[in-house]
């Protein structure tokens, strides 16, 4: 593709993306603008690609680009945005990779073209979901883009910007809450286990996982028709589930309501600052 794209903020999810699109050839080294805070990290990038374009700051990437990538946190995102909007141009497209500011608020800095998205790491794999809402700016060509690269990678979902903060946990976020949950599990196995180490239960535990998923995604099986199918009446998985069934929804309740109170503040936070940034 020939056209110049910019990404500010060079960290996980940044590095993430650039890597993958040109892994994929959807982007080409030279048409790419980089800015990072840390100088480190660009010259990380750059040991990789040399031919990418790193710019003196994220001014610059704002006047060379008019389709951009923002992968900063949030509470950075503020300062960013407005320190790029005079370079900022009415068709610039600007794709954000957090929904945790609301697109109302980041509009009161620059109203015109956002895509608020959460990627997720698992894309690194080519999988996952990437949840976005794109604001009414946005046009169908901003949107085939979108699509374009972030299809490549994981499954594109649109939704409504408030359902993102709890769909979110089901991507974005699943891959730390799956290692918690899992790491929960060998820890309780282990005490249980004479011969077999942490290390074999948890490849056990990964490779049933990953079958697990294909199997229900494949068969086009619900949990509930797993559930009756693996534990018969009676049975050692009946008798585990009863218990899963009984323990969890406590355990997810306030993981839930933890992520979404979290999700809430950050948000007011980002609004607090954009309001005195204005
Ligand atoms: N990690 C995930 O799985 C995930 C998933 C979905 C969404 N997100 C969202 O994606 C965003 C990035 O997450 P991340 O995990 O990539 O965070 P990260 O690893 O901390 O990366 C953020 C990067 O932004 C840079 N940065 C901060 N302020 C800057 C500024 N003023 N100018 C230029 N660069 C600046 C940082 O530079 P320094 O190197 O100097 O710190 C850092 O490299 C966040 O908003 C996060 O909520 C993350």
């Amino acid at each position: 593709m020939n056209r110049k794209v910019g990404f500010i903020g060079i960290g996980n999810v940044g590095y993430m993306l650039l890597n993958k699109f040109l892994e994929h050839k959807l982007l080409e080294e030279k048409n790419i603008y980089t800015s990072n805070r840390a100088k480190a990290n660009i010259d990380k990038l750059l040991e990789k690609y040399p031919d990418i374009n790193v710019c003196e700051d994220n001014m610059e990437v704002a006047a060379s680009c008019k389709t951009i990538f923002l992968c900063v946190e949030p509470l950075n995102l503020p300062n960013v945005l407005k320190e790029i909007k005079p370079f900022l141009q009415e068709d610039t497209y600007l794709m954000v990779s957090t929904t945790m500011v609301l697109n109302e608020d980041l509009c009161k800095i620059h109203n015109g073209r956002i895509t608020v998205f959460m990627p997720t790491l698992i894309s690194m794999v080519n999988m996952g979901v990437t949840l976005a809402y794109h604001n009414d700016h946005v046009i169908d060509e901003n949107k085939f883009l979108f699509e374009l690269l972030l299809g490549k990678i994981s499954e594109v979902n649109i939704l409504h910007e408030e359902d993102i903060r709890v769909a979110q946990n089901m991507t974005a976020s699943f891959p730390g809450f799956f290692a918690a949950i899992m790491q929960e599990f060998v820890t309780s196995a282990i005490q249980h286990s004479k011969n077999v180490s942490s290390k074999d239960l948890e490849h056990m535990l990964l490779v049933s996982l990953e079958g697990a998923a294909r199997l229900l995604l494949e068969k086009n099986l619900s949990f509930e028709d797993t559930i009756n199918r693996v534990s018969t009446k009676g049975g050692i998985t009946h008798a585990g589930v009863q218990v899963y069934k009984e323990k969890l929804p406590e355990v997810f309740d306030a993981g839930l309501d933890a992520t979404i109170s979290r999700y809430d503040v950050i948000g007011e936070l980002a609004k607090k600052q954009i309001e005195e940034l204005i």
